[in-house]
């Protein structure tokens, strides 16, 4: 596939945000990496431009029934100001595992990721140097045939934007506080919670604003049949440990496969920690709490790497879980992630991509 460069001039680029106001998503690169696919063709049309709006009819497909899927993953500006990303084959092809799902075209992974490679090296002045602060990729595909009627799309666009994002603790490495909901279902066996698609985060999104409404950081999915099982969190996997055996919900098909979950089971297993993917039910959980064999609870994403649980409220009562503290392993695992995705630390598992 050969990309088409439209390189802005010097003049038309963008005045750089504050390094150390970021927040998230506030701010966009200025270019990005688009292509077009159609039945007859199959994705053509690649081209790194500028960043800016895209023109769609009104009957486009996404805009009604909603095909449209993305990923998330981060560029670092790491050890020696050279810029690592962490596991992007894994996400690109997590992609095409939404895609299947959602009956849309796979792309072409090595391809996209040289693209992505040729895009960040034009964007490099965007990927941050403050301490913690990163450039959030975000590739995302939508149906953009123009016609209504419940169906596979024919034609879709394909892109990624890239924006520089703060740090995610910048006052320290802090629990959050769960809300464990019992009212709301995410996802259902059979359908499409291990994707990223769209309608996910907007299905969720009721369940978000009342917890935080009260105070909670996220919401914690119980499974849909029982409401007993535990799923996962807003945007993260979660890990109990547990007379110290760590235990995360398996890969059941109704929670995403998370890539700092895998990160997660495979450097602790190598630490020879016991570690089980089971099932595990909200009142195995608070039974834990109760009788003090509960020590830590985190959370696992892109966004967060680690994200420390100090306290679950369910039903009405509120639980604080490990005296409201990071735990040891949650720290140990932040600090040994963050290592390697900034060329730290030694990467046995071939993690880090240095640009
Ligand atoms: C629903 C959901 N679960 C889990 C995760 C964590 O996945 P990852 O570790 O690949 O970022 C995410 C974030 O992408 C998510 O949106």
């Amino acid at each position: 596939m050969e990309i088409r460069l439209e390189k802005l001039d010097s003049s038309q680029l963008k005045t750089k945000p504050d390094e150390n106001n970021l927040g998230f998503g506030r701010y966009f690169a200025d270019h990005m990496f688009v292509m077009t696919f159609d039945r007859d063709r199959g994705w053509h049309d690649a081209v790194i431009r500028k960043y800016q709006d895209f023109s769609l009819p009104p009957a486009a497909m996404v805009l009604h029934y909603g095909q449209a899927i993305f990923e998330g993953l981060k560029a670092y500006r790491g050890k020696d100001n050279a810029i690592y990303l962490f596991r992007p084959t894994d996400n690109l092809r997590r992609m095409n595992v939404s895609a299947e799902r959602m009956c849309m075209p796979a792309i072409p992974v090595d391809e996209v990721l040289a693209a992505l490679q040729t895009l960040l090296r034009l964007d490099a002045d965007w990927i941050p140097a403050a301490p913690g602060a990163t450039l959030y990729i975000r590739p995302t595909m939508i149906a953009t045939e123009e016609g209504l009627g419940v169906r596979p799309a024919g034609r879709y666009t394909f892109f990624i934007i890239n924006s520089p994002v703060g740090a995610y603790y910048p006052e320290g490495f802090n629990p959050v506080k769960i809300f464990v909901t019992d009212k709301y279902v995410r996802a259902v066996p059979g359908g499409v919670g291990h994707v990223k698609t769209a309608g996910n985060y907007a299905a969720s999104i009721m369940a978000a604003v009342e917890a935080q409404k009260q105070g909670f950081t996220q919401v914690l999915w119980l499974d849909a049949i029982e409401r007993r099982y535990i799923e996962e969190v807003g945007t993260m996997n979660i890990f109990f440990l547990i007379n110290n055996e760590l235990i995360t919900p398996p890969l059941s098909g109704s929670i995403l496969p998370g890539i700092t979950r895998d990160s997660v089971l495979r450097l602790t297993r190598d630490w020879g920690l016991t570690v089980t993917e089971r099932k595990i039910t909200i009142d195995e959980v608070l039974t834990a709490i109760e009788n003090g064999s509960l020590q830590e609870i985190f959370g696992t994403g892109t966004a967060a790497v680690i994200s420390p649980v100090g306290e679950l409220h369910y039903k009405g009562r509120d639980c604080c879980i490990n005296q409201g503290r990071t735990g040891a392993i949650a720290q140990r695992l932040f600090n040994e992630i963050q290592a390697i995705q900034n060329g730290y630390q030694e990467d046995p598992y071939g993690w880090a991509i240095k640009l």
